[in-house]
């Protein structure tokens, strides 16, 4: 028996970590039916960041206390190894933690987190619970010009903290305090399930606080240790929308920041939008107002005009995108230029040197090399060849109403400008199209084909006048 114990203690690791994040609150300032920790900053929920940090900290487990918005939380979370519990009421931070203590199966430090406070990095945290140790507690506090809101750090004489006061329990000189609680802490694991019980709510707000575990710690002499972010955008929480968006620009300078020191030329930071991985070759320039999302590969010298959205697509070498494209899911080779105001759709394959221009549609086609669709044209579920020239208003009239078609262009096919490929139809390579056909059949390989109603002049025919000119 006591052998088994034994065994079941040693296969705790006593020095492993559990990270508790809240994240229960509804966030009303938000003003929105979305429960606040799923707001997205760069295109992913604010918890996702936290949970990202704490799970880069290689924790054993990794909790997360919702209660607003119902399995909204959960289920934004399902992908990743965390671990939800749910406070169906919330009855305050220390709560929070009550409801997942139990769920906790370490024995070292508890690691406490908000999901709405999205910019906390991994290397703050690792010193925290480096200061902390496993049987201390380490308090993350900042030092604000501006300390409103949020609960005040008081110390001793002798500079030891003596207890968290929360803004609305404080005393006028109490608030003078600018050094304040982040709420993000490490603490024992045993410990802090003895501190949880002794909780009251007899304070201002009627909850359980959290932060009335330090003065708990200091009775029972439990060494406590402060530590400050590197950065105060670390600290920041999200209550409003324009929290949000100050955070997202913080955030995005941040990642600007470090492509810039990769050689990325960025002309400006300010207007930068990475939501999602950017992999970058030599030479890259990005202009004003680039929207990149999920995951983008960009080769060497890759230019990318002004107001560009891509998603989710590999660029090629020495690919020039001009301005005002939308390109989504598609892969583009070397040499390639696209645009002005071109869109690229879903499942598109541009080989090497092909020229998409102006008010151009493209969607799930491969083009060959160096071919060229330059102006106002549709190609969808189309295979085109190698320098093929699609002539301007070309359109590609792939779907029947019930059905989708393929269009099959060979190799050195020459469109004429106004055709229409009706669906599924094939046009051998070398062959010439007329300009303004309806080509409903296929076309020959290396022939001119072309539909065309016979030109007619109407001798002595008058413009009718318009009734008032009688
Ligand atoms: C808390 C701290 C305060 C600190 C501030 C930092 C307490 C008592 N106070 O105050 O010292 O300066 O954070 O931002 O801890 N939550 C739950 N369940 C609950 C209550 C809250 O999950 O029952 C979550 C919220 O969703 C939020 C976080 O805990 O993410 C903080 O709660 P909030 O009510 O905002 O605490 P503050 O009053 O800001
Ligand atoms: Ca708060």
């Amino acid at each position: 028996m006591e052998g088994l114990y034994e065994n079941a203690l040693n296969s705790i690791d006593i020095m492993s970590l559990s990270v508790i994040i809240l994240a229960a609150g509804q966030g009303k300032r938000m003003c929105s039916l979305l429960p606040k920790v799923l707001h997205p900053l760069a295109g992913k929920p604010l918890v996702e960041h936290v949970v990202h940090s704490a799970l880069q900290l290689a924790p054993e487990q990794v909790l997360v206390v919702y209660g607003h918005g119902g399995e909204a939380v959960p289920n934004a979370l399902k992908a990743l190894s965390v671990l939800c519990v749910e406070q169906a009421e919330q009855h305050g931070t220390g709560h929070a933690v009550s409801v997942a203590m139990p769920l906790v199966s370490t024995l070292g430090a508890v690691l406490i987190l908000y999901g709405d406070v999205p910019l906390i990095t991994t290397a703050t945290l690792q010193r925290l619970l480096d200061a902390a140790g496993v049987n201390h507690m380490g308090l993350l506090t900042a030092t604000l010009d501006d300390p409103r809101g949020y609960g005040r750090v008081v110390r001793d004489a002798h500079n030891n903290v003596v207890r968290i006061v929360e803004e609305k329990d404080a005393t006028p000189q109490e608030r003078e305090i600018k050094e304040i609680n982040t709420g993000i802490m490490a603490v024992n694991a045993d410990r802090l399930r003895t501190w949880l019980g002794r909780l009251k709510n007899d304070n201002a707000q009627g909850e359980y606080y959290l932060t009335d575990i330090v003065g708990f710690a200091v009775e029972d002499n439990v060494q406590i240790t402060t530590v400050q972010p590197d950065s105060a955008a670390e600290v920041m929480g999200v209550n409003t929308k324009a929290q949000l968006a100050e955070l997202e620009r913080v955030y995005q300078r941040a990642q600007a920041e470090r492509y810039m020191l990769q050689g990325v030329t960025i002309a400006d930071p300010a207007r930068f939008d990475l939501r999602g991985e950017l992999s970058c070759g030599r030479e890259v320039t990005i202009d004003v107002n680039v929207v990149l999302e999920g995951k983008v590969a960009l080769g060497d010298r890759v230019r990318i005009g002004p107001n560009n959205y891509l998603r989710n697509v590999c660029i090629g070498d020495d690919v020039e995108i001009l301005p005002n494209c939308v390109i989504e899911d598609a892969a583009l080779e070397n040499g390639c230029r696209v645009g002005p105001f071109a869109r690229i759709r879903p499942q598109t394959k541009l080989a090497e040197g092909v020229h998409i221009g102006n008010f151009v549609e493209v969607k799930k086609s491969t083009v060959g090399a160096r071919s060229k669709i330059n102006h106002l044209s549709y190609v969808g579920d189309s295979t085109v060849g190698k320098e093929v020239n699609v002539g301007a208003g070309t359109i590609t009239c792939n779907y029947d109403g019930a059905n989708k078609h393929q269009t099959v262009i060979g190799d050195g096919a020459f469109i004429g400008s106004g055709t229409e490929l009706v669906a599924p139809v094939e046009v051998g390579a070398g062959a010439t199209i007329g300009a303004g056909s309806t080509i409903t059949s296929n076309a020959p390989a290396q022939k001119l084909t072309l539909t065309r109603v016979k030109q007619q002049t109407l001798d002595g025919w008058q413009r009718p006048g318009k009734a008032s000119d009688k």
